[in-house]
């Protein structure tokens, strides 16, 4: 279990306990979090589930592979360093208390 933050720009914030081995693309739309879409279920052909990863947790959340690395080229709003598509970020008790900034389109 790990409990996840997301933050959008308007500045609300929505938090849940994320069961292990869930992607937080699938965690975001279960508690309805704004402007996640996952348009393509998790296989990294939309891109649609970027999130800002917290500073604080980037060593944390791990690599990009090259795939992601590719898609994250496809964001509606521009990549920073710190961009990660959401299906590809796994809970595990080592995210537990994660933070995400969900860019507005
Ligand atoms: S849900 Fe499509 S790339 Fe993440």
């Amino acid at each position: 279990m790990a409990k996840i933050t997301w933050k959008t720009e308007d500045g609300k914030e929505i938090s849940a306990d994320v069961k292990d081995g869930l992607n937080l693309m699938e965690a975001a739309i279960a508690n309805d979090v704004p402007d996640v879409d996952g348009d393509c279920g998790g296989c990294l052909s939309c891109a649609t589930c970027h999130v800002f990863v917290d500073e604080a947790w980037l060593e944390r959340t791990g690599e990009v592979d090259d795939i992601e690395d590719t898609m994250l080229e496809m964001t509606d709003v521009e990549r920073r360093d710190n961009s990660r598509l959401s299906c590809q970020l796994i809970a595990s008790p080592e995210l537990d208390g994660l933070v995400l900034h969900v860019p507005a389109p």
